[in-house]
């Protein structure tokens, strides 16, 4: 049988097809797709059982409905986030579906870290400085961050994650979550209320999933609650931050720095090479031209180990569903026979 993957990156192509051919050595056929699958691409899954997305697919009820027909009635998300698919609307229509609720945390919150310090330090404007033989340091001041306050919204396994490493620098811990995490209070974290963790903290990363309960989380009034000179980094989802709120409060002079490796409406525009094309999203545009902005593609996960991971797990979830199992992975399991 053959099975589709779509938006399948460059580098994850040789781990998921060496974790597919370790598993099913014969039988079954991986056919790697670089583009994304949404309303325009779905027919193209047509005749595939199996098929395999990513956070950047759209998988809402018309998609949902094409495969259907088409006769999918699996689908293997390489990712823990599962926004992008409508389970409500796979459950209906008979499909399963599974994610990956496991892969290392270290990757985003070592990635999470990385945002951090390069705004802090100025990184980005360094590099393209000396880059010139520019070699003064005008502009360039960062802080320390020992004794500063952070606060760690979702303390989760990337929080927690992101936390132990927030210790290291000997920052004092704020958190803020539904459910407390006891290695995070063992850190020394103290949780409260997210209006005191916005007013309080000099760093806010977040790290809780993207639900209509967080969406737009950091709105206006969060981002009026931050201090001037805070860093915001946003490694977990684009729509847990009002990117209007944003760009308002940036054009106001506030917020030393900020780390965006998520955006609202990166569908469509991150993982792909748009250099040749008219930027038409405005706000996307906009957000560029502050220099104490930083904006990565979606790459906080991407790491050897990260990937390998869930290359692993995403063939585990096909093995499962071909044997008729679910586990803590599935999200929708298969109709009752
Ligand atoms: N940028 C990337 O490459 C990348 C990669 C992986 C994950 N992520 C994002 O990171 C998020 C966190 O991942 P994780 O593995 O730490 O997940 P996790 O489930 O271990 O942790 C999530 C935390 O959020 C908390 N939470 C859930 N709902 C909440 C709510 N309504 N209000 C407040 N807190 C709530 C949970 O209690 C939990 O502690 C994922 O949901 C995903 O969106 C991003």
């Amino acid at each position: 049988m053959e099975i589709v993957a779509y938006g399948v990156l460059v580098d994850e192509e040789p781990l998921l097809q060496e974790a597919f051919d370790k598993a099913f050595a014969d039988g079954h056929e991986l056919r790697c797709l670089r583009w994304f699958l949404d309303r325009d691409t779905a027919p193209t899954a047509h005749g595939h059982e199996v098929v395999l997305s990513s956070v950047n697919d759209t998988l809402d009820a018309p998609v949902l409905r094409v495969l259907a027909e088409g006769g999918t009635r699996m689908i293997a998300q390489r990712s823990t986030g599962y926004n992008n698919i409508d389970l409500t609307a796979a459950e209906e229509l008979g499909l399963s579906v599974a994610r990956v609720s496991y892969y290392s945390p270290y990757s985003v919150a070592e990635f999470a870290w990385t945002l951090v310090l390069a705004v802090n330090r100025r990184i980005t404007r360094a590099a393209l400085r000396t880059r010139d033989f520019d070699f003064r340091l005008d502009g360039l001041m960062g802080r320390d961050l020992r004794g500063r306050t952070v606060g760690v919204v979702g303390t989760g396994k990337i929080g927690a994650a992101f936390t132990r490493i927030a210790h290291g620098f000997g920052m004092r811990l704020l958190g803020w979550d539904i459910a407390e995490n006891p290695e995070c209070l063992a850190l020394g974290m103290e949780y409260v209320p997210r209006e005191r963790l916005f007013a309080e903290a000099d760093l806010v990363s977040l790290h809780v999933p993207l639900l209509p309960d967080t969406q737009h989380l950091v709105d206006a009034g969060a981002l009026a609650l931050m201090k001037d000179d805070a860093i915001l980094v946003n490694s977990s989802r684009g729509g847990l931050v009002d990117t209007d709120a944003l760009l308002e409060t940036l054009r106001a002079g506030r917020l030393s720095g900020v780390g965006l490796d998520v955006y609202e409406e990166e569908a469509g525009v991150f993982f792909l090479d748009k250099s040749l094309e008219v930027m038409t999203d405005e706000r996307l545009a906009r957000l560029m031209t502050f220099s104490n902005v930083l904006v990565t593609s979606h790459q906080a996960y991407f790491t050897r180990d990260a990937v390998g991971q869930i290359a692993d797990t995403t063939v585990a979830n096909i093995e499962d569903y071909f044997a008729g199992r679910s586990g803590e992975n599935t999200l929708v399991p298969p109709p009752a026979a």
